[in-house]
């Protein structure tokens, strides 16, 4: 049997189990989730997830709103959007994609947007909702990873887990959820001391540092678990993620490819949050 986890393919059933919970309650209600993402500036990966987030959004039924402001926007500009935004009853969700231009200041704008429709769950009460365990809004990536952890049958309560980053949009959340979830844990960084020997001593690993294929296979205990949230663009064409796949697949019980693993799962979790956000204020 493969050990693949397959995030595409269990992206996809999420994606139609939401189109089909949509089509139902616009039958009963007349309405429909409505998510609005902004986009400031030109970075070329930013417009892509930007234009896949608004692509799946139409795909499940949910109203998507796209802005796409120009590089120069003034932070009383995007301020004055987000408010307006907050006020529109069409929009459940309102996702500003990160980074934002130089000059801009993110915290103050994520401060912004209404904890209620903070679907990326990066508003300062979010963050702090998820570390007294009590979550309102998970960020998309780290919940898309314990989707895929409970969509694979890993069991998570009592196990060690390693978490190879500690970003505010990954490593962090990652953490604090599969502590929420019973699992030992520990998060390792750039200053860890012997990082193959702590990551050895995991049963579930998750790779989120941005530096293509830094974990090796040699790295990963006989039986793991292997989640590989980088996605780092070598040469032209190829992406590849924090773990040697072709190394450490030979080692892991289950673990995600590079594309079509975390990538998928985040924006179907997106689209999660935001029926979630619906069905609290629709
Ligand atoms: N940039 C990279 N990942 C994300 C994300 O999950 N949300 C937002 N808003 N920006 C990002």
């Amino acid at each position: 049997m493969s050990n693949i986890l397959d995030g595409k393919q269990i992206a996809k059933d999420i994606r139609e189990e939401l189109r089909k919970e949509v089509a139902e309650l616009k039958e009963k209600t007349g309405r429909v989730p409505g998510l609005a993402v902004v986009l400031v500036g030109e970075d070329p990966a930013s417009a892509t997830y930007v234009r896949m987030k608004g692509k799946a959004c139409e795909q499940a039924g949910f109203l998507s709103r796209t802005h796409r402001l120009s590089e120069t926007t003034s932070q009383r500009e995007l301020l004055d959007l987000v408010n307006e935004l907050n006020e529109d009853d069409e929009i459940h969700g309102i996702l500003v994609q990160l980074p934002l231009p130089d000059g801009l200041d993110d915290q103050e704008v994520l401060k912004a947007i209404n904890p209620e429709k903070d679907v990326d769950g990066f508003h300062p009460l979010n963050v702090g909702r998820l570390m007294t365990g009590d979550p309102y809004f998970v960020p998309c990536t780290p919940r898309g990873v314990i989707e895929l952890l409970d969509r694979g049958n890993v069991e998570i309560k009592g196990k060690k887990a390693v978490v190879v980053g500690r970003s505010n949009i990954v490593g962090k959340p990652a953490a604090l959820l599969l502590l929420q979830r019973h699992a030992t844990v520990t998060i390792c960084h750039s200053r860890t001391q012997d990082l193959p020997g702590v990551v050895r001593e995991a049963d579930i690993v998750v790779a989120a540092v941005g530096r293509p294929e830094m974990v090796r296979g040699d790295w990963i205990k006989e039986g793991a678990v292997v989640i590989d949230v980088g996605v780092n663009r070598v040469g032209e064409k190829k992406l590849v993620g924090d773990v040697a796949f072709d190394e450490a697949k030979d080692v892991a019980s289950l673990i995600t490819p590079v594309p079509g693993g975390v990538g998928p799962m985040t924006i179907a979790m997106l689209l999660q949050n935001t029926l979630e956000a619906f069905k609290n204020h629709g």
